[in-house]
């Protein structure tokens, strides 16, 4: 049969494709804008069929109504990365949080950890050779489609076509749902002064030629913004957004200097607006790949002057970093933070550096002000980066390097950039922490 047969003969609405769904099952869902939003509707919108099926996903901007009390009999959310629409299913009690690297979700997919009877993807329509692809993510979709029992697609026009690993043959899955949506965009967050002054000590030390790894968050569309005058910088990055694009256009990120892939960007998600999803539509510059081998610290290592920039919720005066919990309230998760701080520490030219920079407050909805820098984790919180992999710090008042300092070393580097108003405070607990005078 011709890939043309084999795709008009699986052709069918998402009402049809979802009843392959059965209860018990444990449905995976693409990754971030991967996700098939006329599918993951249609599902819902049928829960009448279903009890107990589990739904999985790290990142997602969908709305999670499966998520949602209401709906606790038919589906269960057991993810890896909590967001806006799962936060509170893990709160309430009827939702989970499975803890993983991002790097070990493909592994452990493969080697049946974590088994998926469906995957339920966003597809660009079949080329001429008859692969479609994955257009904005390999990450673990990529795994998840070749190892899931049955796969499902949403082939949606507005899905670019982008180099890597992101091609299926129309053979490899088994329904197709035609449904033209424009892809769900992420806003570039809103960069005040505190996150200016962040940028610019960040900047401060990415050299020319450096390859960069960036996070989630305001911070580093703020660090982007600051490196215009920088030359040949390289991108190895779990994810990019439009920051990228700006600095592609103005030429200062060519992938010149790349050490592992020269010439290319290396990512395995993009999350941002329709100007990134266009600029990385048959973009030869750009290549995604599954986060096994991206996010790998052996693969990380191999890019020299390599650096990353993550943010943080929380850091104790030891240095550990809490990046997705708030107290016992799970906030995110670990995404791809411990497996970037760890391969740029094993950087080949030993000239590897991982930052985590955030605002030295938070201003709670009642005007409470809390110092991100604390001598304890609160209650509850789980440390993400531990103190043993930590390197530098960074907040609106300057830089704190955690490696080769002492305990109390570290905690006055901390001191150093805490919000001015709260380091008196921060003083008196550094002296009941430790019995000495600061
Ligand atoms: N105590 C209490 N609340 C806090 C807090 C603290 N110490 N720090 C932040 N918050 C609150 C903020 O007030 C804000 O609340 P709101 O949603 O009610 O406004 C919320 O937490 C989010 O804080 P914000 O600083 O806006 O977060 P962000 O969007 O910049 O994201 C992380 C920061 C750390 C959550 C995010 O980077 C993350 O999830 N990291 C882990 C994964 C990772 O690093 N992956 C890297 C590769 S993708």
């Amino acid at each position: 049969m011709s890939w043309k047969e084999i795709y008009e003969n699986r052709k069918c609405t998402a009402d049809e494709a979802v009843r392959l769904i059965k209860s018990n099952d444990r449905v995976i869902l693409g990754h971030c804008i991967c996700e098939p939003t006329a599918l993951v509707d249609a599902m819902v919108a049928n829960y009448e069929q279903y009890k107990n099926v589990t739904v999985a996903h790290m990142v997602s901007l969908g709305k999670g109504e499966y998520a949602k009390a209401e709906y606790k009999e038919n589906f269960r959310w057991e993810g890896f990365f909590c967001g806006a629409g799962t936060r509170n299913a893990v709160a309430e009690g009827h939702g989970d949080l499975i803890p993983v690297y991002f790097q070990d979700v493909p592994r452990w997919i493969r080697n049946g950890i974590l088994n998926y009877d469906v995957c339920m993807v966003t597809v660009s329509p079949p080329n001429k050779a008859g692969y479609c692809s994955l257009g904005v993510e390999s990450g673990y979709t990529y795994q998840a489609v070749k190892s899931a029992t049955i796969v499902l697609a949403q082939v949606n026009n507005y899905m670019p076509e982008t180099f890597g690993d992101t091609f299926f043959h129309v053979s490899e899955i088994d329904k197709f749902v035609e449904m033209d949506m424009p892809l769900v965009e992420s806003q570039p967050s809103v960069i005040g002064d505190v996150e200016k002054a962040i940028g610019k000590h960040c900047a401060s030390l990415i050299e020319d030629g450096a390859t960069l790894q960036l996070g989630i968050g305001a911070i580093p569309d703020a660090v982007l913004a600051e490196l215009k005058h920088k030359k040949h910088l390289g991108i190895h990055s779990e994810m990019i957004a439009d920051g990228v694009v700006d600095l592609v256009e103005a030429g200062v990120i060519d992938c010149s200097e790349k050490t592992l892939h020269n010439g290319k960007m290396i990512v395995t998600f993009l999350m941002g607006t329709k100007k990134l999803y266009d600029f990385a539509d048959n973009n030869p510059m750009l290549q995604l790949r599954p986060v096994d081998y991206v996010n790998d610290p052996v693969v990380i290592a191999q890019n020299n002057k390599m650096v990353s920039i993550n943010s943080a919720l929380q850091v104790d005066f030891m240095g550990q970093v809490v990046a997705c919990s708030i107290g016992k309230k799970q906030f995110s998760g670990v995404g791809g933070q411990v497996d970037f701080v760890r391969g740029t520490a094993m950087s080949q030219d030993g000239k590897g550096i991982s930052i985590i920079a955030m605002p030295s407050v938070t201003v709670k909805k009642d005007g409470t002000i809390i110092s991100k820098i604390t001598p304890y984790i609160d209650h509850g919180a789980a440390v993400t980066t531990n103190r043993y992999d930590v390197d530098y710090i960074i907040t609106e008042y300057g830089i704190a390097r955690m490696r080769g300092k002492n305990l109390k070393e570290r905690a006055r580097a901390l001191i150093n950039i805490a919000h001015p108003d709260l380091r008196g405070k921060l003083k008196e607990e550094f002296e009941d922490r430790f019995n000495v005078a600061y």
